[in-house]
């Protein structure tokens, strides 16, 4: 014959889990583990057993206890799931969110956002848009594709090597000081120009090479409104055979014509990088842009030294880009420098506050 307590526990769980709703369970909850329940008057009983026989049956009736209050939970559980799929099952989510459609007017404003009468107190959707860097971005890369420029890229986080000693510049060089360079401790820096990915792109493929590398930069500059810590750069390098100042000149002088308008000034002036000879600095001047007389410096640029082609032939072990066949130009735009002319922006700080009443005036 079973054990009367087993007995108990079996009738227990079977009609807990069949259970087809929560007040059919609410009643099973109540005739075992209810004040008056079976279990309970278990309990009740257990004070007239023989003393030996007593923690037998105390031991098995808390097994049953246990056991019921948990089927219980867990059924509970299951019936509340049940509950919440049947609610949402005939939502048809491919229906626009309330509040959405219909709203004409909306400006992307946050103080637009507030809902219009007759309606239920769903905000609209806010839609997102693209930072003015990236706006920048796109279109700078639109005009260097149509010029046949291809992609490049390189990391943040470089060698020494790559962002000094490659471009022939010499450890007693400024630009390599502590005071000027974020630096690791195992000797890598944060790259203070996108002009690594020159050397990186001739490390990996032989000449002719026309690619653009845009990216992030960084210097230990004092952060105020035209100089931040991180700043971002479009690296160009060009290299063929019969390439000339003429196709550098022609190169960017169309670049800032399609980006700022037929009737801008470029200014190309003399100037010194360790990695370019001749080098220039670039200078935009335009009627339509805010400033209207004055000169603005762009960009860095010059024909590719020949030490730097000598370095990459080091690294690569071959000749490949003899500068005796081999010319080049390259030139580093500030990106940053460029999407505040554009876009008349006065601070270049307001790029990385993520400042909403800033960023929803490009959306
Ligand atoms: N790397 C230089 C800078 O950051 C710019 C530059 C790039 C100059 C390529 C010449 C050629 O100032």
């Amino acid at each position: 014959m079973p054990n009367p307590l087993e007995q108990l526990r079996d009738d227990a769980l079977r009609e807990i889990e069949a259970a087809p709703d929560e007040q059919a369970l609410e009643v099973a909850r109540v005739k075992y583990l209810g004040k008056s329940g079976s279990i309970s008057a278990w309990g009740e009983q257990m004070k007239t057993l023989p003393k030996e026989e007593k923690p037998v049956v105390g031991k098995l009736l808390n097994e049953v206890r246990t056991a019921a209050t948990a089927a219980i939970e867990s059924r509970a559980q299951q019936l509340r799931s049940q509950k919440e799929s049947e609610a949402v099952a005939n939502i048809d989510i491919s229906l626009p969110a309330t509040g959405y459609s219909g709203f004409s007017g909306y400006s992307g404003r946050s103080s637009e956002l507030t809902p219009y009468s007759g309606y239920s107190g769903y905000l609209p959707l806010e839609r997102g848009s693209l930072h003015p860097l990236t706006q920048m971005l796109d279109r700078a890369i639109a005009i260097f594709r149509r010029m046949g420029f291809a992609l490049a890229d390189g990391p943040d986080i470089e060698t020494e090597w790559h962002c000094f000693d490659a471009l022939n510049t010499p450890p007693e060089h400024p630009a390599r000081n502590e005071q000027d360079t974020f630096y690791l401790p195992d000797g890598r820096l944060l790259r203070t120009h996108t002009s690594t990915v020159q050397i990186r792109t001739m490390e990996s493929a032989p000449p002719p090479i026309r690619v653009i590398a845009p990216g992030a930069a960084y210097r230990r500059d004092e952060v105020d409104a035209t100089h931040s810590a991180q700043f971002h750069q479009i690296e160009g390098l060009y290299v063929d055979e019969n390439v000339s100042v003429a196709d550098l000149k022609g190169t960017l002088e169309f670049f800032m014509r399609e980006l700022f308008g037929t009737d801008t000034a470029v200014r190309f002036r003399p100037h010194y990088f360790p990695f370019t000879e001749p080098s220039f600095e670039i200078d935009v001047q335009s009627k339509a842009l805010k400033g209207g007389e004055q000169w603005i410096e762009v960009a860095g640029s010059g024909m590719v030294h020949p030490g730097v082609f000598g370095e990459v032939n080091k690294a690569r072990g071959d000749d490949a880009y003899d500068p005796e066949k081999w010319t080049g130009f390259a030139f580093g735009l500030g990106m940053d420098r460029l999407a505040m002319i554009l876009f008349d922006i006065p601070d270049i700080r307001l790029f990385a506050q993520n400042d909403l009443r800033f960023l929803r005036q490009f959306a």
